[in-house]
């Protein structure tokens, strides 16, 4: 196992990717902290301890850098100091175009997508610095690299986080911690899956390989980022999304998605 004695964190763990990377963690070895907002995630640790695994639930908003300080504290008293992050919650809080997106939905996707990533970040780097060993891996999107119809809050926010990424890398490499973004396309989640079909289509239609991605392709990402063998992959950002970012610009207008259908 590749993760034996390494404690990590996994945010929105209650379902999805968020869910799949923890139990894919514990079962490479690692001790695993699942965090959400809603109560289901002690499903997620109890999944894992079934397995033969060890995990700890903890409730709260990462949006809150006050709670986040706390959770984390007592996920450290839990499972022992932590090695590995991944900020993986993240929300769609509004779909509506840049004139009429609320600054209310504009800012909370920014509190939860981006900023809440900065506070988990915060509340771990120092004592990964001091034991010269850290993994962090955070949960972008391919919206990062070409914008997202409809969807500015969204976007912005997953684009902050790759400056972000980057700038942890700056600072702390020297102190034997990574920090990579994965950009999952379009993957068959239950916020994705019950879609309206055409939309579902349209975007499935402009992704190359023609599918939607599964959960464990991500989390085998991740997970493979997170071990020793990926200690030189430092500041990336790595696409999980069957090459839909080469078509990505078409992601979220039907009408250009229903024109690439039509294209032979
Ligand atoms: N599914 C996709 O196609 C796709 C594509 C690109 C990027 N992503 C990103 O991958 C990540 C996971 O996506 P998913 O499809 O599994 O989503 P999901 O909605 O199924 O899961 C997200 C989890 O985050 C939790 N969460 C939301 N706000 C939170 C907060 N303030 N504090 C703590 N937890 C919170 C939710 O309760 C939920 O359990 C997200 O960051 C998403 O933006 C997903």
């Amino acid at each position: 196992m590749r993760l034996e004695h390494r404690v990590a964190v996994v945010t929105g763990a209650a379902r999805g990717i968020g869910r799949a990377t923890a139990l894919l963690l514990a079962r490479e070895g690692a001790r695993v902290g699942v965090v959400d907002v809603v109560p289901e995630v002690a499903g997620t640790a109890e999944a894992i301890e079934q397995e033969g695994g060890r995990a700890a639930s903890l409730v709260f908003d990462i949006a809150d850098p006050v709670r986040v300080s706390e959770g984390v504290e007592a996920l450290r008293q839990a499972l022992g100091p932590i090695d590995i992050l991944v900020n993986n919650a993240g929300i769609v809080g509004n779909v509506a175009p840049v004139a009429r997106m609320t600054p209310e939905a504009w800012e909370r996707e920014i509190a939860v997508n981006l900023s809440g990533a900065f506070h988990m970040i915060q509340a771990v780097i120092g004592s990964m610095a001091e034991r010269r060993w850290g993994r962090i891996v955070n949960v972008s999107s391919v919206a990062a690299l070409g914008g997202l119809h409809n969807q500015v809050g969204y976007a912005a926010s997953k684009a902050g986080l790759l400056g972000l990424t980057k700038t942890v890398t700056l600072e702390h490499a020297r102190d034997g911690i990574t920090c990579n973004a994965v950009l999952p396309g379009l993957i068959a989640t239950p916020l994705v899956t019950a879609m309206p079909a055409e939309i579902r289509e349209g975007a499935v239609a402009v992704t190359p390989a023609r599918r939607l991605g599964e959960i464990e392709e991500v989390a085998t990402l991740i997970a493979f980022l997170v071990s020793d063998s990926a200690a030189f992959i430092n500041g990336a950002e790595i696409p999980v999304d069957g090459g839909l970012r080469l078509n990505a610009a078409s992601l979220g207008s039907r009408k250009e998605a229903s024109a690439v259908r039509r294209t032979p």
